[in-house]
């Protein structure tokens, strides 16, 4: 009998830490790697909702650490690496999740919006990658760097200079670490969602223009947050050995279409 081609999609043994994992894409992908067989390093502010996630993966069998950082604190990510590996390993995949929509028509946007943006969307995600290659080199443990961008990173829109120009970024950050690291053995890869109901974005996604916006776009739909699982387990087990550098769009084929 051949061995089950869907087994290299598991994530037994590896380490991920991922960031912003207190709600939506974030918590979804950390519930999903720990159902694969990761041990999971539960990274955002908001402690009682990371002890409350913690504590479910925990009693479903999965090793989970919450751990409290605000990502843009640079100068806090060694501890926070530190106290990871120290319970559950050098970590060699990380989720580059955390992220701001700080949104506004060009004219309107100063540079404390713009600077929130870049600060939490690209310099964290720049930070937290250094510090993890350097762990995982130093280690010499292959691993994946994942970064959840946004379709608004291919295409513009009115309204997202400074999110979506973040967002671009971060997609050519990706793309430059991919060609450092490959030797490495790390790849660098990035998620282009499409429009997910999330607590960045409910109350509009959840009003009338939202829903009548939903309507107008390809899919009709914002999408599942699991439909995010896969292309993330894609991009981060053994299943993707050979992608690196791309940025994967998971939007109903919205990036598609013209804007
Ligand atoms: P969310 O608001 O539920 O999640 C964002 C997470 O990032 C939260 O856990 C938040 O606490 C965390 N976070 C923000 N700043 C942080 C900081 N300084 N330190 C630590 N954690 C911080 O929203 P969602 O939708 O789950 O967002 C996750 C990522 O997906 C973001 O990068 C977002 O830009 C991206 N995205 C979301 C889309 C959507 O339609 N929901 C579409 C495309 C991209």
């Amino acid at each position: 009998m051949a061995t089950d081609p869907t087994r290299s999609f598991r994530l037994d043994g590896r380490v991920a830490f991922v960031t912003g994992a207190s709600s939506g894409i974030g918590a979804t992908l950390a519930r999903a790697f720990a159902e694969a067989g990761a041990a999971v390093a539960l990274v955002a502010r908001r402690r009682e909702r990371l002890d409350a996630l913690a504590e479910e993966l925990g009693a479903a069998g999965a090793r989970a650490l919450p751990v409290t950082l605000d990502v843009t604190d640079s100068a806090a990510l060694p501890a926070a690496f530190d106290a990871v590996t120290e319970v559950l390993g050098v970590p060699d995949i990380l989720i580059n999740n955390a992220g701001v929509a700080r949104t506004g028509l060009f004219l309107k946007t100063g540079a404390a919006e713009r600077d929130a943006n870049f600060a939490t969307n690209f310099n964290a995600a720049w930070d937290l990658s250094a510090e993890s290659a350097r762990r995982m080199v130093a280690a010499g443990k292959p691993g994946s760097i994942l970064n959840v961008a946004s379709v608004l990173a291919l295409n513009g829109a009115p309204g997202y200079a400074a999110y979506a120009t973040s967002k671009a970024a971060l997609t050519h950050l990706t793309r430059c670490l991919a060609l450092e690291f490959v030797r490495h053995g790390i790849r660098v890869n990035a998620l282009a969602p499409g429009w997910f109901v999330t607590e960045m974005n409910d109350g509009f996604l959840e009003s009338p223009a939202g829903r009548d916006y939903l309507d107008r776009i390809p899919p009709r739909r914002a999408g599942r947050l699991e439909e995010l699982v896969g292309p993330a387990l894609l991009l981060t087990s053994g299943a993707g050995s050979f992608v690196n550098g791309v940025t994967l769009a998971v939007d109903g084929g919205h990036h598609a279409a013209l804007a």
